[in-house]
């Protein structure tokens, strides 16, 4: 069963009282599909969606940092994530890059070891074989930034990414992402040896989300 993590981003769909709706509507697909959705959403909505919906989704953080509790101002602490019923979280998002390296890596490890399951992102097969060779990340994500939030998935534009990132980063570790938007698309990622997908605009900016969830089901 494929690794279904949407990215709620900052779209109006993912914050605040319309996340609650969003969060609700995972709920149902994942009940009566039996596939397991998993969700990264915004750091001020954390706390909220992990009481209400914690117990029955896998709630992801879109970014944190290699530091503890302390003087941090401004960071997000792995922690503090982990205490608040977060499952894991995505790092190094074209969106929202780390600066350097040795950040990078140091945020990986502190993830790891606060016991969230890391996404770490990356632009090309290059860099995710880097960061898969030097880090423990989980998962390494495959998103060409030129595909994010267009209408052509990475599975029809550049299937060949996909064995290539296998190649590269390992069986089992590769998610692929960007314009992902129904069930062959995710089945083209699988049939390559990937194991799941990132996903955001085609469900979070859809007229009914639901219905969006839905055409990603079957395989
Ligand atoms: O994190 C996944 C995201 O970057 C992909 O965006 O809108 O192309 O599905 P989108």
């Amino acid at each position: 069963m494929p690794f279904i993590l949407l990215n709620a981003k900052n779209y109006p769909t993912g914050i605040g009282k319309s996340l609650l709706n969003t969060l609700s509507s995972l709920v149902k697909v994942q009940k009566q599909s039996g596939q397991k959705l998993s969700i990264a959403i915004n750091a001020l909505d954390i706390f909220v969606a992990c009481e209400q919906f914690g117990s029955e989704l896998d709630i992801f953080a879109q970014h944190c940092d290699g530091v503890d509790f302390g003087a941090f101002t401004g960071n997000i602490v792995p922690q503090y994530l982990k205490e608040m019923g977060v499952k894991g979280v995505i790092l190094n998002h074209s969106e929202k890059r780390f600066s350097s390296e040795t950040l990078l890596y140091a945020a990986i490890a502190k993830a790891k070891s606060a016991g969230l399951l890391v996404v770490c992102c990356s632009e090309s097969v290059l860099e995710g074989g880097k960061i898969a060779c030097n880090t423990t990340a989980d998962y390494i994500a495959i998103e060409p930034p030129e595909l994010i939030g267009g209408k052509i998935s990475v599975s029809k534009a550049r299937p060949e990414i996909i064995a290539e990132s296998v190649q590269a980063i390992g069986a089992g570790r590769v998610l692929v992402g960007a314009g992902i938007g129904n069930a062959e698309d995710i089945n083209i990622v699988m049939k390559h040896g990937g194991s799941g997908v990132l996903l955001s605009s085609s469900v979070m900016k859809a007229e009914n989300i639901e219905n969006a969830l839905y055409t990603l089901l079957p395989f």
